[in-house]
């Protein structure tokens, strides 16, 4: 199966480094000759600049969606351009052509988390998100699988990268929000509009995410309450570490008698605390169920590597589920057929 990448930028040519470039050793994560053979391949790449480098490598440059979306050839669509409308309406179009897409956009997967899986479903393909939520930790496989059977009652964390990046070199260094804010954007942990990630919209997307998976009803970004971290000085920074705490940005979500309370703002931890811990861009989820009880997960929460890690972790899982469906369907060959008036049976 031909596999086609939306955007190539931080992390997009991280994805593509990792398959087609083959940093990522294919070969050596599987156990069984058959699926060394079937290592994934990339072979259209949809970016507006076609200049960019895709290396001595069979993946081409595209500038049209027609050109993945009509390609029949392409089974899975991992979308990494960022952004909402456009990427949402390549997702929906992919998933309609019966391709499995793989994504870490959470904007696009928060505001329409419901019909993206049903569609997905209808259309009897797999739609996965794990790196839509801290980066390269691995929350949204854990939610679905490992804690399945669990009652979960509170999500909590820092669950942002560039925000505690930012507020990390500020208790650290006394450095200045905006050089750090910039600092942060050229390593490539911050959003292509930095705003989601100071004003809160990041966090509560994916706290909306990670709400909706664990209490299993639809929690709307714009219901979590919010508050950025930019009126945060280097000087209130500096007093708050003189009384031994530690500012920090907070996601957290509760269920209490059947309602559910979302908030992402600045928090003072105890210097010693683990929260207080967790620096640069990496994060930490705490989730709480009723059977496992409180479980902490820590790692890096953006950035190139990590986070592309995740989405090649969602790839895999698809193509090994493609290998034991044997996919394609029969729908797909049927839908295509009938379109051009073949009756196949
Ligand atoms: P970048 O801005 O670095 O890359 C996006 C790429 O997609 C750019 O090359 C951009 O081109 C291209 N692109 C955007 N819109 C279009 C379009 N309409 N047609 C063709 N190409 C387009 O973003 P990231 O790689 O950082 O992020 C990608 C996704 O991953 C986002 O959803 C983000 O939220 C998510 N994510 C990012 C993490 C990170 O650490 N960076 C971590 C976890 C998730 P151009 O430059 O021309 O705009
Ligand atoms: N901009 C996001 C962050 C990327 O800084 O956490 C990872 O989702």
């Amino acid at each position: 199966m031909n596999i086609a990448l939306l955007g190539f930028g931080t992390i997009g040519s991280g994805v593509y480094e990792l398959i087609n470039l083959n940093k990522g050793k294919f070969s050596g994560n599987f156990t069984d000759m058959e699926s060394r053979k079937a290592s994934p391949v990339i072979t259209k790449v949809l970016e507006r600049d076609t200049t960019k480098d895709l290396g001595d490598t069979v993946g081409k440059i595209v500038t049209h969606p027609s050109e993945i979306l009509e390609d029949e050839s392409i089974g899975l669509v991992i979308a990494l351009m960022g952004g909402m409308d456009f990427e949402y309406e390549m997702i929906k179009e992919c998933l309609k052509a019966g391709k499995h897409v793989v994504t870490a956009n959470k904007a696009v997967i928060s505001e329409y988390f419901e019909e993206l899986l049903t569609l997905a479903e209808e259309n009897g393909v797999v739609l996965r998100y794990e790196a839509s939520v801290g980066g390269g930790i691995p929350i949204i496989g854990s939610l679905k699988e490992e804690m399945k059977i669990n009652r979960v009652t509170e999500i909590k964390g820092i669950l942002n990268g560039t925000t505690n990046f930012i507020l990390s070199k500020m208790t650290e260094e006394g450095a200045d929000f905006g050089e750090t804010l910039a600092l942060a954007q050229s390593i490539g942990f911050a959003e292509a509009d930095p705003t989601a990630d100071v004003e809160g919209y990041d966090v509560s997307r994916k706290l909306s995410i990670l709400s909706s998976m664990a209490y299993e009803s639809i929690i709307r970004d714009e219901d979590v309450y919010k508050r950025g971290i930019t009126d945060v000085r280097a000087a209130d920074i500096e007093m708050i570490g003189s009384m031994g705490y530690v500012v920090k940005y907070l996601g957290h979500s509760i269920l209490e008698h059947k309602n559910v309370y979302t908030t992402v703002e600045p928090v003072l931890f105890k210097e010693a605390s683990i929260m207080s811990n967790v620096n640069s861009e990496f994060n930490i989820i705490s989730i709480t169920g009723d059977i496992i009880g409180e479980l902490q997960f820590y790692g890096k929460g953006a950035g190139k590597d990590a986070t592309a890690n995740a989405v090649v972790g969602d790839v895999l899982y698809i193509l090994n589920i493609v290998k034991e469906q044997n996919y394609p369907k029969p729908l797909r060959l049927n839908r295509k057929l009938n379109k051009i008036g073949t009756d196949i049976f």
